[in-house]
């Protein structure tokens, strides 16, 4: 047996498409509302911007997930749109609202205005709950980092929460592209900044969430997205392996793999066999059981679990996952039940638990 803390975490050796005993398996939004011991969390802060920005309660919340169901990875618990708080605006999360921007950035002026911040001074509680998560965690689970991408923050920051058309977003696009760029320029520099500081802090990898990427036709997308993208992630290649996931993205996953991650994330409308006989020779695939799924009887959850490991028949760099987040309304013995079916698999293989102090099992 190796020594405790020599192994690495079966999601990094997935990763790096190497062989693994089970596909390493963590959700989307696994920290959230659906569980009983984050709703206390949240009730003690007094909300979920409180929550976020406290080093150790963020720290205990990203650890929930991991205690409760052994999943492979603790993605640190904070939210996409705190670097644009960083950078100047005002933010808030409304209980059953979701984000609210109150000032979305209309003029030259606004986004002249937006600072070009360094996370590691201005976000100093995420590199501290990543550093108290790490403590709480034994050498088998990863812990993830992440950024919206340039893309999806222009999205919430030019609209000012959540849209459906991004109407605002898409007419500074098409009539005032150079003013775009600029926002785009701007947004591209702090997320580059802000994965770094993440893996400085601890992140073993990092997820690149472009979320509304989806809604643009393929050319749109390289001509207006895909750009800005890549210049986030180019500071930390070859530091951390890269995960990148667009919502709706089937028409765009040869120009994501494009962008030179080390794995994709799957939308759950797309083909999962399709796309690693396409694309799993090159990148790590992340997928993609539809999240409304959760919402079957667990039988059943754990049912269409199995039948995505038996779809993925064993390929390296198979993780299993979900299409997008974990919805709030889930009962965790879904989520309990669709864990099972990667244990299952090589039972009695290390189950990540974060036992502080003790060696795993
Ligand atoms: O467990 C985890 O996944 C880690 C934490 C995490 C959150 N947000 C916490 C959160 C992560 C990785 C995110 C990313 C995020 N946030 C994305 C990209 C991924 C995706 O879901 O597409 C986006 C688009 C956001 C923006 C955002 N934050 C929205 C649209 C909402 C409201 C919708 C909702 O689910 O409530 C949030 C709020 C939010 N972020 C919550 C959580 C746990 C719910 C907040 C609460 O407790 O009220």
């Amino acid at each position: 047996m190796s020594e405790p803390g020599s192994e690495s975490p079966i999601l990094l050796q997935a990763l790096r498409r190497q062989p693994t005993p089970r596909p390493p398996v963590w959700l989307m939004r696994q920290a959230g509302r659906y569980l009983p011991e984050y709703q206390a969390v949240r009730r003690a802060a007094g909300g979920f911007l409180a929550m976020a920005r406290d080093p150790a309660l963020a720290a205990e919340v990203t650890l929930q997930p991991v205690r409760r169901f052994g999943v492979d990875a603790a993605i640190l618990f904070s939210d996409i749109l705190l670097p644009l708080a960083a950078m100047g605006m005002e933010l808030r999360f409304d209980e059953g609202h979701g984000p609210v921007l109150p000032s979305p950035l209309r003029s030259a002026a606004d986004i002249e205005a937006l600072a070009v911040v360094d996370p590691a001074e201005t976000m100093p509680y995420v590199g501290e709950a990543l550093r108290l998560t790490r403590a709480g965690l034994t050498p088998a689970t990863a812990l993830l980092g992440f950024c919206g991408a340039p893309f999806t923050l222009a999205c919430y920051a030019v609209e000012g929460g959540g849209s459906s058309a991004h109407a605002a977003l898409r007419s500074l696009m098409y009539r005032e592209t150079a003013l775009f760029e600029k926002l785009m320029d701007k947004l591209a520099l702090v997320v580059g900044r802000h994965l770094q500081y993440q893996i400085a802090s601890g992140a073993q990898a990092v997820v690149l969430f472009d979320t509304w990427a989806g809604g643009l036709a393929r050319d749109d997308y390289l001509r207006y997205a895909a750009p800005w993208s890549r210049r986030a992630l180019a500071p930390v290649a070859g530091l951390a392996p890269r995960i990148g996931f667009i919502r709706d993205g089937t028409h765009l996953l040869d120009d994501l793999v494009d962008l030179g991650v080390e794995g994709v994330a799957l939308d759950w409308r797309t083909d999962l066999p399709a796309a690693i006989a396409r694309h799993g020779g090159r990148v790590a695939i992340q997928g993609n059981m539809d999240p409304s799924a959760l919402l079957c009887r667990p039988d059943d959850v754990l049912a269409r679990a199995r039948a995505l490991v038996a779809a993925a028949a064993g390929h390296p760099g198979y993780i299993l996952s979900l299409g997008h987040g974990v919805p709030k309304e889930t009962d965790p013995a879904a989520v309990a039940a669709f864990v099972q079916a990667s244990h299952e698999v090589a039972p009695g293989t290390v189950i990540a638990q974060p036992l502080r102090g003790s060696t795993p099992i």
